[in-house]
C-alpha cells in the first residue's frame, strides 16, 4: 500500500506533513528531507525532464565566466547538493575548501601552469600545439574556486565498505562532487574541474593535512553562456562515445543485449541532430507551478517551451528535453 492510500490516523498525520512541507517549501524554508518524494512515486514529467536537464546540459565551464560574484544563497544550496552525496559506509570523508582570494588562486594558476608544461611532453607530438591552445582552466577568471577534499581517515576504525576496497572514500567524494556540478547546472552556475595540478604542492597552499587527499579543484561562478558540446569535442580533441559499443552482456566484452543497445541508439538521436546550441546561462522563465517541489525556485529553466513539448509526448529523448 502506497502512503496516499494509507486510512485512519496514519494517513491523517502523513497527510499534514506532506502539506506542511508543501507549504515550507513554497516559501522557501523547505529542508532536503523534506523535499522527498512519497516513496515509490517517480517524479512528474516536469521534474524528471529537469534532472536529465541538469546532465545532458552540464557543461565543463573554462570560458565564459561573468565577472559577477556568486550569491551565499546560491552557494550554500550547492553544497548542501554536494553535501547529500551517497558516501561508503556514510563515512562522508568531504571537506569544502572554499577560495576566494585573488592572490591565492593566482599561485593555484601558477601550480595549473608548471603542471600543463609537465603533462605536455606525455601528449602524442602531433597533439601538442592543439593542447597548447585548449583553455583547461579558470582559476581566476572565475567567481571562486572550491577544492573538494577526501578526509581518508574520518570513519578509522569502522571501515564498513572500504575493508577490500579502501579507494571507495575518494569514489564517494566524486560522488559530491557530481552533486555540486549538476546543481550548479540547475542554478545557471558553471563548474570547470581542473585536475593539472600537482596534488602534493596544491597541499601546501591549501595547508591540506597529509591523511586528506584534494579530489577536485573546481572554478566555479555566473557564465554567459552553456556550450552544447564539451570544449574538447568543440576543439576536436575527442569524441562522445557510442554509447551502444560500451555495453556488454553478462560478462566484460560479452555480446548481446541488442533490443537494449537498439533502444539506446533510438533514444540517443540526438546526437544527430544540428549540433551548435548554446544554452542561454540567465534563467528565463520560472518554472511551471505544477513542478514537483525540487524544481521549485532554484532550477535555471532555460526552455520551458522544451518540457511542454516533452509533456505533450512529441520529440525524441532526450531531444525533447534539450531543444
Ligand atoms: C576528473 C576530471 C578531471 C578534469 N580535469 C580537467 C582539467 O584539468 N581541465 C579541463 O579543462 N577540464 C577538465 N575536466 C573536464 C573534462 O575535460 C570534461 O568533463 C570533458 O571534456 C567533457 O566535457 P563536459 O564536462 O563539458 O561534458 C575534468 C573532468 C573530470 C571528470
Amino acid at each position: 500500500m502506497i502512503p496516499s492510500q494509507k486510512t485512519g490516523l496514519a494517513g491523517i498525520v502523513i497527510r499534514m506533513v506532506r502539506r506542511l512541507a508543501v507549504i515550507a517549501i513554497a516559501r522557501g524554508q523547505a529542508m532536503p528531507e523534506q523535499m522527498t518524494a512519497p516513496v515509490g512515486d517517480g517524479f512528474d514529467q516536469n521534474a524528471r525532464d529537469a534532472v536529465y536537464r541538469a546532465m545532458f546540459t552540464r557543461r565543463d565551464v573554462r570560458s565564459h565566466f561573468l565577472p559577477t560574484a556568486l550569491d551565499d544563497e546560491v552557494l550554500a544550496r550547492l553544497l548542501l547538493a554536494a553535501h547529500h552525496a551517497p558516501s561508503v559506509g556514510f563515512m562522508q570523508p568531504w571537506n569544502f575548501i572554499v577560495i576566494r582570494d585573488a592572490g591565492r588562486r593566482e599561485k593555484v594558476r601558477d601550480l595549473f601552469l608548471a603542471a600543463r608544461e609537465q603533462e605536455l611532453p606525455a601528449i602524442e607530438e602531433e597533439r601538442r600545439a592543439l593542447y597548447r591552445k585548449l583553455k583547461l582552466e579558470g582559476i581566476c577568471e572565475s567567481a571562486l574556486n572550491i577544492c573538494i577534499t577526501c578526509d581518508r581517515q574520518r570513519s578509522k576504525g569502522s571501515p564498513l565498505g572500504r575493508w577490500h576496497n579502501p579507494e571507495m572514500d575518494l569514489y564517494s567524494t566524486v560522488c559530491a562532487v557530481q552533486n555540486f556540478w549538476l546543481a550548479a547546472r540547475a542554478e545557471g552556475v558553471g563548474v570547470g574541474w581542473v585536475s593539472i595540478i600537482e596534488a602534493q604542492a596544491l597541499k601546501g597552499l591549501l595547508s591540506i593535512p597529509e591523511h586528506v587527499t584534494p579530489v577536485a579543484y573546481l572554478c566555479v561562478g555566473r557564465v554567459s553562456e552553456f556550450a552544447h558540446k564539451p570544449d574538447l569535442e568543440t576543439h576536436g580533441w575527442g569524441r562522445r562515445l557510442p554509447l551502444p559499443e560500451l555495453i556488454m552482456s553478462e560478462i566484460f566484452c560479452g555480446q548481446g543485449e541488442v533490443p537494449l543497445k537498439s533502444t539506446v541508439a533510438r533514444l540517443n538521436a540526438v546526437d544527430a541532430a544540428p549540433d551548435q546550441r548554446v544554452a542561454p546561462a540567465v534563467p528565463q522563465r520560472e518554472p511551471p507551478k505544477e513542478a514537483s517541489a525540487l524544481s521549485l525556485s532554484s532550477l535555471n529553466f532555460d526552455d520551458a517551451s522544451a518540457s511542454r513539448a516533452s509533456q505533450a509526448g512529441s520529440g525524441t529523448w532526450p531531444s525533447m528535453i534539450l531543444k
